[in-house]
């Protein structure tokens, strides 16, 4: 099944640095959070969650899930948090290299037998890797890093992900920000912002990459949109199942973001868009080495 953008309104449960780890992990705060916000529109909506990483009672990291019955435990202390009877969205939220991923679908597949579980996601997750999952429970979304300055995603997995049916979820559509132009070298973040860890967003890095951030700028002035709807528009122009997931904590921005869904790019406009975007050659890594690592790309 691919997720229709029209039919779901989704609400992805992730963990911003700026709400403090609860004694079990960052997570189920924000389960806790969605659970209530959304317990009026019960039937109305399509929740998201994810699992893999572990915590102790201080919230201290604890490595991630290994074995089947953690995978159980997860989904079941979300499926409390949330207050829901089923996850509708329940993704891998990265990769364990030391664990096979036929092990953790197998437990999914057991989850969605069991009704706890409606579809199976996972996120940063290399081709094969998809491929031997898909083979044991089917993968609904893979939900990956993908925008006009991170284009990985079009070597191997769309490609994967149109051949098996599954729908593609850009994270991080708006570059974390930069591509709406309102970030520049002198914009400052808190200490606990994970763009301070970022090489991409070192000052050098943002002043050498705003050339990008201006060409889209001038495309959205033509087409009376701001840079960032033209960010989201050309990930929207690229697949029919692609679904970029904007975050923001205001609501002006998420009805600009929202606006984007409205704005047609023509194909001269991606033409124009793509060699734009070529004329940049964007410095500075999307993470530190030790993030890049937990990757499965
Ligand atoms: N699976 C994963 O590994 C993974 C990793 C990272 C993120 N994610 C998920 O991806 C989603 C979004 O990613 P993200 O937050 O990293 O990056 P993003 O959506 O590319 O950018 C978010 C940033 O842009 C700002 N922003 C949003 N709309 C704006 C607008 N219209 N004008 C100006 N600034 C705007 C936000 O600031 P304000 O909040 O101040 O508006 C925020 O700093 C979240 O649901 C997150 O949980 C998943």
């Amino acid at each position: 099944m691919v997720p229709s953008r029209s039919s779901a309104r989704q609400s992805t449960s992730g963990s911003p640095s700026s709400i403090p780890p609860s004694p079990t992990g960052p997570g189920p705060a924000n389960e806790r959070l969605v659970g209530e916000a959304l317990s009026p529109y019960r039937g109305e909506v399509v929740i998201a969650t994810k699992f893999n990483l572990l915590f102790d009672e201080n919230g201290k990291a604890q490595g991630q899930v290994s074995r089947p019955e953690q995978v159980r435990s997860a989904a079941e202390g979300s499926l409390r948090r949330l207050g829901v009877d089923t996850l509708d969205l329940y993704y891998l939220h990265r990769v364990n290299p030391q664990v096979p991923i036929e092990d953790i679908a197998g437990a999914v597949a057991d989850l969605v037998s069991e009704g706890k579980v409606r579809h199976f996601g996972m996120s940063e997750a290399a081709a094969a890797t998809i491929r031997r999952a898909h083979a044991v429970q089917p993968v609904t979304a893979v939900q990956s890093e993908y925008s006009l300055w991170w284009r990985r995603p079009e070597e191997e997995v769309l490609a994967t992900c149109e051949e098996l049916g599954i729908g593609f979820v850009p994270y991080s559509p708006l570059g974390k920000g930069f591509l709406t132009g309102k970030i520049d070298e002198t914009t400052a973040f808190a200490d606990n912002d994970i763009r301070t860890t970022i090489p991409r967003f070192s000052a050098p890095a943002r002043r050498a990459n705003h050339a990008l951030v201006e060409k889209v700028t001038a495309i959205a002035a033509r087409k009376g949109a701001t840079p960032g709807q033209i960010a989201l528009a050309w990930l929207l122009a690229q697949k029919p199942w692609i679904v970029p997931i904007p975050g923001t904590r205001k609501i002006d921005r998420l009805q600009e973001n929202l606006a984007a869904a409205d704005i047609e790019l023509t194909s001269t406009d991606l033409d124009e868009i793509e060699a734009a975007v070529a004329t940049v050659a964007i410095q500075g890594a999307r993470y530190p080495e030790h993030l890049e690592r937990a990757t499965n790309l």
